[in-house]
């Protein structure tokens, strides 16, 4: 049954995506309302304007930092593309995104340098990057409309940077008032609902497969959290198994484990990986990311269960836990799991601020917080029966992840 509403999930993940500074507020979303339009105007078929918008809305899903956020701002044509290449190389995992990991790849690549490609992929590239150019004018510009002047000149002085049918479908719409009016923040997003042909739907062992995938977006971000969501879902699983958890159950674990950390995307790396202590608005930042996950995935169809074993993993059964300050009759066995399994991952791995510790220490203090009412001592009593096994089975978890890692930095992204 495909119950989940892949459609809903990468349009928040894109929200989330831009969340990390004010002035990219709804970027993607910008992007992804003039790519339907254009789509629309040039009369493409439903699949290429589903591609495009996936595209559109993860576009810079592999900015890793907002110093690199920033400096793509700054042109129409940035030398730095380490973002889309590792963005599509991780995107290509997921077999039903092969199409939409190369619009992302070449998403700042001209018209006249895209000929490798088929027609119809060189137009959707188009689409993309003559969108991505629109949308980086309108947010240093002071109204939308002032753009269309430098677009103009843009068009007439690099006739090589954009497909015909582009341009036209471009100086076609920008005639009319409402195409400008709609990319204003407080409508774009209605607009752009208005546009979208389909939801699409998808099982929950398929949405698993693009959640492990986006774990690794998450969490190399930051040297020190590599492996963090990958150990959390290794932990949270084999304790869900070991709680005797339906397979249904175990799987939702799984995809929670993958996502629970989603909401760090709000949250810039440089913040993420400071070595000193934090000022107290950093740390503020750092402390909203269990609400941003929560919020990502609640209104989902099909993730309702998931955004609460994911978005409450720092949520303590005595109520002292954070964002919304639940307790224990609010808090389900899956996501009481998820809190130990991320307390017990975080400790054994290494921090800005201090080395990892052995999995005896982290169940001293998994021990410790479930004799002060936090976490759940059965949960914790299970992690310290059968600790080898879960270290064991944690590392194997970790090994092709942290290959994966080594092959993307040193082969793919400064080669
Ligand atoms: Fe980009
Ligand atoms: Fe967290
Ligand atoms: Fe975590």
């Amino acid at each position: 049954m495909k119950t989940i509403n892949l459609t809903a999930f990468l349009l928040n993940f894109s929200k989330l995506i831009d969340q990390v500074h004010s002035v990219y507020h709804l970027q993607h979303v910008q992007v992804a309302y003039i790519c339907l339009r254009l789509a629309e105007a040039i009369g493409l078929s439903e699949d290429a304007k589903m591609s495009l918008l996936y595209g559109a809305l993860l576009r810079d899903l592999g900015v890793l930092s907002l110093r690199e956020r920033h400096s793509l701002h700054q042109t129409d044509l940035p030398s730095q593309l380490q973002h889309s290449r590792f963005a599509s190389v991780l995107l290509s995992r997921y077999a039903p995104f092969q199409s939409v990991a190369v619009l992302i790849e070449n998403h700042h690549r001209s018209f006249q340098d895209t000929d490798s490609y088929s027609d119809e992929e060189r137009l959707l590239i188009n689409i993309l990057f003559f969108s991505d150019i629109l949308v980086r004018r309108i947010t240093k510009s002071q109204t939308l409309r002032s753009v269309l002047p430098d677009m103009k000149d843009l068009i007439h002085s690099s006739p090589t940077f954009f497909h015909p049918a582009v341009t036209h479908a471009f100086l076609a719409l920008s005639i009319q008032d409402a195409f400008w009016f709609s990319l204003e923040k407080i409508v774009v997003e209605p607009a752009l609902l208005s546009l979208i042909p389909r939801l699409d739907g998808v099982a929950l062992d398929e949405f698993a497969k693009l959640s492990e995938t986006i774990q690794y977006f998450v969490d190399f971000r930051s040297e020190f959290t590599i492996l963090h969501s990958s150990g959390v879902t290794a932990v949270a699983e084999k304790l869900a198994v070991l709680k005797g958890c339906s397979a249904e159950d175990c799987l939702k674990v799984r995809v929670a484990g993958h996502l629970h950390d989603l909401g760090k995307f709000a949250t810039p790396a440089e913040v993420l990986e400071k070595p000193v202590q934090l000022s107290i608005d950093e740390f503020a930042l750092v402390k909203a990311h269990p609400f941003f996950t929560h919020v990502a995935l609640k209104d989902v169809k099909g993730l309702e269960v998931i955004s609460e074993i994911a978005g409450y993993h720092h949520e303590r059964l005595s109520g002292t836990g954070y964002p919304y300050g639940l307790s224990a009759k609010d808090l389900r066995i899956e996501a009481r799991i998820m809190a130990v399994a991320d307390v017990f991952a975080a400790i054994t791995e290494e921090r800005p601020y201090r080395d990892a510790r052995s999995g005896e220490v982290a169940v001293q203090i998994l021990e410790g917080k479930a004799a002060e009412g936090k976490l759940d001592a059965e949960i914790v009593g299970l992690v310290a029966r059968h600790l080898k096994d879960l270290c064991d089975y944690k590392n194997e978890q970790l090994q092709p992840v942290q290959d994966l890692y080594h092959e993307l930095m040193t082969n793919l992204i400064f080669s």
